[in-house]
């Protein structure tokens, strides 16, 4: 298993490289989180990448996250987000959310994120009654508990085309798992299973591995 992971964490690093993923304000980023004392549990440099590329895929221009911590993945959305696009962000911790607003000033997107703070179902629960217009793309990253809360605000907050994407529902194999010890298990089971008795959404999971270990994400699309 060790070499295994060791050959996941060389391959990651060799496409972060020749590839040129990162950059000099996700650095900072990374850097600020780790001087704050902030856990680091960001997206890897080729995830974030990837939910750029998947929020630019489908045009969006709205983008609603879930759990910014140090805004490593915010900077990514925010790349990502078209002409006249904003990302809303939403974090618990006033700690992290101040660290996140530092990260993102210093890469240049700080006028296109909205932070949020406070628990997310009540920001959420807000967002609604605000009738704000719907997003184009979810990321659902904070306490993996809530999941299946998050994903039916999310719904709340959708059109059909919304592209929702959960972090994390793989947790190194453990959620075929029920009696699993990983605390994070039966959220992200109970957040599968609503995805797929939900009649508006289709969805699939992408198992990933890599510096973060391995997990993976589950991407569902509104269709109705
Ligand atoms: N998306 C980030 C990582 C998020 S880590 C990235 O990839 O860079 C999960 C975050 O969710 C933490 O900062 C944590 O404080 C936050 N969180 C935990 N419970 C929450 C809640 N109930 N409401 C909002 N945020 C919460
Ligand atoms: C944890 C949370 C995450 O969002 C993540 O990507 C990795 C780990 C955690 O709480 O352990
Ligand atoms: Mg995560």
């Amino acid at each position: 298993m060790k070499e295994r992971s060791e050959k996941w964490t060389a391959v990651d690093a060799y496409f972060t490289d020749l590839f040129k993923v990162s950059d000099d304000a996700l650095e900072a980023a990374l850097a600020a989180n780790q001087a704050a004392g902030l856990p680091a549990i960001d997206v890897s440099p080729n995830q974030g990448k990837f939910l750029s590329m998947l929020a630019r895929m489908s045009g969006a221009r709205r983008i609603l996250e879930i759990g910014t911590l140090g805004g490593y993945s915010t900077i990514w959305l925010a790349r990502a987000v078209q002409e006249g696009g904003r990302v809303v962000t939403l974090e618990l911790n006033p700690k992290h959310a101040e660290v996140a607003r530092a990260n993102l000033a210093h890469a240049g997107v700080a006028e296109l994120v909205e932070i949020r703070v406070g628990p997310a179902i009540a920001s959420l629960d807000a967002l609604a009654s605000e009738n704000v217009e719907p997003f184009d793309f979810i990321f659902i990253d904070a306490d993996k508990l809530n999941y299946p809360h998050y994903l039916a605000q999310s719904l709340a907050l959708s059109r059909p085309g919304t592209v929702i994407v959960g972090d994390n529902v793989v947790r190194a194999g453990e959620i075929v798992n029920p009696a699993s010890d990983d605390p994070n298990v039966p959220g992200v089971r109970v957040f599968s299973e609503m995805i797929a008795r939900a009649p508006r959404l289709t969805a699939t999971a992408i198992q990933t591995v890599g510096v973060k270990g391995y997990d993976g994400f589950a991407i569902a699309i509104v269709t109705s």
